[in-house]
Order: C-alpha cells, then sequence, then structure tokens
C-alpha cells in the first residue's frame, strides 16, 4: 500500500466513511504524496492530460491581448480616481500548476505591451510550497514582477493590515482568472435512492487492501428540490462543488475593481442535471484514458468533474460582480482573434499558430467543451 493510500486509510479508519470529496481532496493535495503535487509533467503530452497550456503559445497570448485590453481600459481611464489606482493593476492566476501559461502571458506582454507591462504585478495564488517552487524556476526571469500568496486570506491580510479602516477596500484592481482550476476541486457526489425519494452521499470506506463505495445516510447538506427528482432512475449520479463556489465567492471579495474570469468544461445546471446523464461527470485519468475506478491508483490519477458554471454565476453575482458573457471557449478565443487581425498583432500567422487555433476552437478538441464566464466590478 502506497504512504498516500495509509494515509487515506487511517482517517477513514478514524471517521468510518469519508465522504467522497475528502478522499479527493486527499487523493489530489495530500502535503507531499497527492497526485498535483507529485506529477508536475501533468498537465501534458506525457502525463495523464492535457490542457489548452500544452496546446502551444498561443493560447497564452491571446489571453494576454485580451487582459492588455482591459487593463488598458483602466490605465487610460477618464475617471482620475480610476487612473489613480490604476497606476499599478494585477494579473492574479490560481492554479498555476508549473508556471507556463504565466511565462506566455508576461512575455508577450513584455514585448508587445511593454509601457503596460511596467505598471502589471503579476500574483500567483498558490497554497502548495511544492508548486510554488516548479513555478518560482519557470519564471526566474520575471522575479521582480511576480508574488506568491498562499491564498486570497493572505492576500487580503497582507495588503490591509498596512491601511487605515476608513481607506480599506478590496485590495485588488485587475484581473484574476484560472485555467481548469474549478474542474480539479473535491466534489461531493450524490446519488439518488429512488425507493426512498431521497438523495444520499457516495462516501469511501476501506475493505481489505481497497477502497470501496459506501452510502452516508442522510445528507449532511440541503439540495434545492428538483421537479425532475420524479423522473430520474435509481442510482442516479451527480456531483456538487461547494470548494468552487467558496472559492469563486473569496475572489469575487478581493477584487475591487475589474474582472473574474475562468476557463473550464462544464455545464449549466440545466445541462448538468438531465435526466439522461445518470452517472454524473467525475471522471478519472491515467495517461490520457478516462478510467472507471475513481477509487484505484490512489495519488497517480487525476480526479475531475464538469463545473456547474450556473452555480459559480450566481455565486459571483450574489457578491456584486456582473457577468458580463459565458462563451464556449471557440467564442471567447474567435472574437479575440478577430480583434488580433484588425490590429495586425500577430503578423503573419505560421503554420504552427493555425494548428494550436483550430486545436483551442475545434468543436470536437477544446473549443466547444470549454466555457469562459466572465464577471467583472
Ligand atoms: C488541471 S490543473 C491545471 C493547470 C494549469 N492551469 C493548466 O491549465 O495547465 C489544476 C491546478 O490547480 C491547482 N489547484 C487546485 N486547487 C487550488 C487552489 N485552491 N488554489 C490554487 N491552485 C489550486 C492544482 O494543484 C493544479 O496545479
Amino acid at each position: 500500500m502506497s504512504t498516500l493510500s495509509e494515509i487515506i486509510c487511517r482517517e477513514a479508519a478514524e471517521r468510518g466513511v469519508l465522504p467522497f470529496a475528502r478522499f479527493m481532496e486527499l487523493a489530489l493535495y495530500c502535503p507531499v504524496h497527492g497526485y498535483y503535487e507529485t506529477e508536475k509533467d501533468n498537465p501534458g503530452r506525457h502525463g495523464d492530460f492535457y490542457t489548452s497550456v500544452g496546446v502551444g503559445e498561443l493560447f497564452g497570448q491571446f489571453l494576454a491581448f485580451q487582459f492588455a485590453e482591459w487593463l488598458q481600459a483602466e490605465v487610460q481611464s477618464p475617471n482620475p480616481l480610476a487612473r489613480e489606482q490604476a497606476s499599478k493593476v494585477q494579473i492574479v492566476e490560481a492554479g498555476a500548476h508549473d508556471g507556463r501559461l504565466a511565462k506566455d502571458i508576461l512575455a508577450w506582454l513584455q514585448l508587445k505591451r511593454p509601457k503596460l507591462f511596467d505598471q502589471i504585478e503579476y500574483w500567483v495564488i498558490e497554497p502548495s510550497p511544492r508548486r510554488q517552487k516548479w513555478q518560482k524556476e519557470t519564471l526566474k526571469n520575471f522575479a521582480p514582477r511576480v508574488r506568491w500568496f498562499a491564498s486570497f486570506q493572505s492576500l487580503l491580510q497582507e495588503r490591509t493590515c498596512h491601511s487605515s479602516p476608513a481607506t480599506r477596500h478590496p485590495p485588488l484592481h485587475g484581473i484574476i482568472f484560472s485555467n481548469e482550476l474549478l474542474d480539479a476541486m473535491p466534489v461531493h457526489r450524490l446519488g439518488w435512492d429512488a425507493k426512498s425519494k431521497k438523495w444520499f452521499e457516495w462516501g469511501v470506506t476501506v475493505s481489505g487492501e481497497k477502497f470501496v463505495w459506501a452510502r452516508i445516510q442522510p445528507l449532511a447538506f440541503s439540495l434545492q428540490p428538483s421537479a425532475l427528482e420524479s423522473v430520474l432512475p435509481d442510482g442516479y449520479t451527480i456531483e456538487t462543488c461547494p470548494a468552487a463556489q467558496n472559492w469563486w465567492r473569496e475572489a469575487a471579495n478581493v477584487l475591487g475593481r475589474g474582472r473574474l474570469l475562468t476557463i473550464d468544461y462544464g455545464f449549466t445546471a440545466d445541462e448538468l442535471f438531465s435526466p439522461g446523464r445518470r452517472h454524473g461527470t467525475l471522471r478519472a485519468y491515467f495517461r490520457h484514458h478516462a478510467r472507471d475506478d475513481l477509487l484505484a491508483n490512489v495519488g497517480e490519477q487525476d480526479l475531475t468533474a464538469h463545473v456547474n458554471f450556473s452555480a459559480i454565476q450566481k455565486a459571483g453575482e450574489a457578491c456584486g460582480l456582473t457577468t458580463e458573457s459565458f462563451s464556449t471557449q471557440a467564442q471567447f478565443l474567435t472574437r479575440i482573434l478577430e480583434k488580433t487581425l484588425r490590429e495586425k498583432t500577430f503578423g503573419d500567422w505560421s503554420s504552427a499558430q493555425t494548428r494550436q487555433f483550430q486545436t483551442l476552437t475545434h468543436p470536437e478538441h477544446l473549443g466547444r467543451a470549454f466555457r469562459v464566464l466572465v464577471q467583472s466590478r
């Protein structure tokens, strides 16, 4: 048994049955042993899955172009207060993993928008010291400009402790973004018991040397009842991710002015809660193949679930953000492409750039399943 399995077994022995969300948290993020602590080369061609970042530099360059357009509008705002606040603007990334996307974005800004680049601070929200180390290595050429915070809480503490209560306001002015972050957050897995017409939670316990599923009933949290329940088949499965909604709320609350954006695969609540999708969206990935056994290969396979964008959108709006757009990755990047062509920003396209754009936007690759939510304050 691996050290990580032993850690999970010990906790399961103490608690009886672990909610799947706790199992997933340990499997992915247990310090030193979790999947994302050890798998530096994931995402990537040699890993278990790849993301838009691994397609090539174009993804980061397009984001950089869009970020520059948004930030430039702030820096040049006719409103003197907004202009003064914008003398320094921030780009904040979470889920930066090995720092590749940050590098693509900063390199493009430095080359193509040097004046704005001087006003930008790049902050990374990264709870893991090990991943911070990977990121610092990748971003060493941008060292003075990049700062790390373990959480939004620590960012808040540091930024507000020197200001007087009268002048305190959310400290961030710019853009907070993530790519494939929310799908990697621990989800609760719920099942429908058609006989008793009740939801239960799937938990994890140990049998011999294996992790096995066990029901937890009653539910520890409330679910909004849906008219669809009367037609759901027995065992119908969904996931819910309070961690993602909490994260979004925390991000919204540090954003004084600017945009909060996430790119990920996911659905609206209606698309997710469809009677036809009876097994939920939770998947394990190992060497580019989806695996059925979510409890096997602990720490060696990725675990991920589709994002419920309606829940995320609602969480942001409840914190006072306005939803600017919700689109597919193909629509989002094509709008950027049109602007870059008008401005001739990228000059003549190489065949590599064309290939990258096609992969990022083709409906059967990353174009349709990935969605982009942009909210602003
Ligand atoms: C699927 S990977 C995506 C990596 C990268 N953004 C990309 O697109 O290639 C998810 C990353 O999010 C990180 N992560 C998960 N929860 C986090 C949190 N609360 N704060 C910051 N990063 C987190 C994971 O450690 C992992 O590096």
